[in-house]
């Protein structure tokens, strides 16, 4: 059996239409222009791409967007002044900082910084708390792309064995609370793993679907799942460069292989990646709706 390819660049052209849609109807209507701001410290080749992408999506729905360089050796105080700026601009209503942050900036002083109304990240307290309580809010973006990936693609998440690999405050743990909450997408008995879990093993080969953000390439490999397992893998791994410079890219499951037992599968790239970038969207869209009024 080959599993069914679960493609995040069809699910994300779909959102990506409806959100097209509705952003022209902000306009024509209402004069609504959603702005988001993505601020980029430093060069990371990574990041760059990322927020690159962000940008040129921005773009293509017809949002007002600004890409926002600032150097490496940027001050902490610097950089919250300029979000501090932007807290106060009334024609964005997204803020995105790019993460990770150079050593010498807190990260948590940053993403305090800004405004829970325009942090379309979900990184800020506020709406960390709301999320795990389930009150409305902005979802972070690649949980909210992995459950908008499940939904679309007809898979059953109520009462399923649910595995999660990795911990990290952006995929790991969000994407656990969301998954166990009473909500579409929901409402699966779920087991976080980690860099200490003793049998990495013994808890991925019971996962009905298993989801991995660990960051490291071909962690899971086919004698760790299970027949039938729905597989959706978060990591984008650098593992080399075509002759052209081009990066080559892997996830964080032995896809070749998974594909084989696996019912269904998202591929790298072209699986999570793109939903990320389109939640962003989304809860940009979302930020500009709360702040004219309309929600
Ligand atoms: N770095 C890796 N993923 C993300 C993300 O979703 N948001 C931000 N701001 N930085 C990231």
């Amino acid at each position: 059996m080959s599993a069914k390819i679960i493609s995040g660049v069809e699910i994300a052209k779909q959102i990506r239409q409806e959100l097209k849609d509705e952003v022209k109807e902000l306009k024509d209507k209402h004069g609504v222009v959603p702005g988001l701001v993505t601020i980029l410290v430093g060069e990371n080749p990574a990041s760059v791409s990322y927020v690159t992408a962000k940008q040129r999506t921005a773009h293509e729905l017809g949002f007002h967007s600004i890409q926002d360089d600032q150097p490496e050796d940027i001050s902490e105080d610097e950089l919250l002044k300029l979000i501090d700026k932007y807290n106060n601009d009334e024609s964005i209503h997204g803020i995105l900082v790019q993460l990770p942050l150079p050593k010498h900036i807190d990260e948590s002083k940053v993403l305090y910084a800004i405004s829970p109304d325009k942090d379309v990240d979900g990184f800020h307290p506020v709406n960390v708390g709301k999320m795990v309580i389930g009150e409305p809010c902005f979802l972070p973006c690649t949980p909210h792309g992995i459950l908008e990936m499940l939904i679309r693609a007809d898979v059953e998440t109520s009462g399923a064995e649910v595995v999660v690999v990795g911990r990290s405050n952006i995929v790991g743990k969000p994407i656990a609370n969301l998954m166990l909450q009473k909500r579409p997408g929901g409402n699966a008995t779920v087991t976080i793993c980690h860099t200490r879990t003793r049998d990495m093993a013994f808890h991925t080969k019971r996962a009905d679907i298993l989801i991995v953000a660990a960051g490291r390439p071909k962690v899971i490999t086919a004698d760790m799942v299970k027949d039938g397992v729905v597989v959706i893998d978060v990591g984008v791994n650098r593992i080399g460069k075509t002759p052209e410079g081009k990066a080559i890219l892997c996830g964080d499951v032995d896809f070749d292989a998974i594909k084989e037992k696996a019912a269904a599968i998202t591929p790298v790239p072209g699986g999570v990646g793109p939903m990320t970038i389109t939640m962003l969207m989304k809860n940009t869209v979302q930020a500009a709706k709360q702040f004219a009024g309309l929600v």
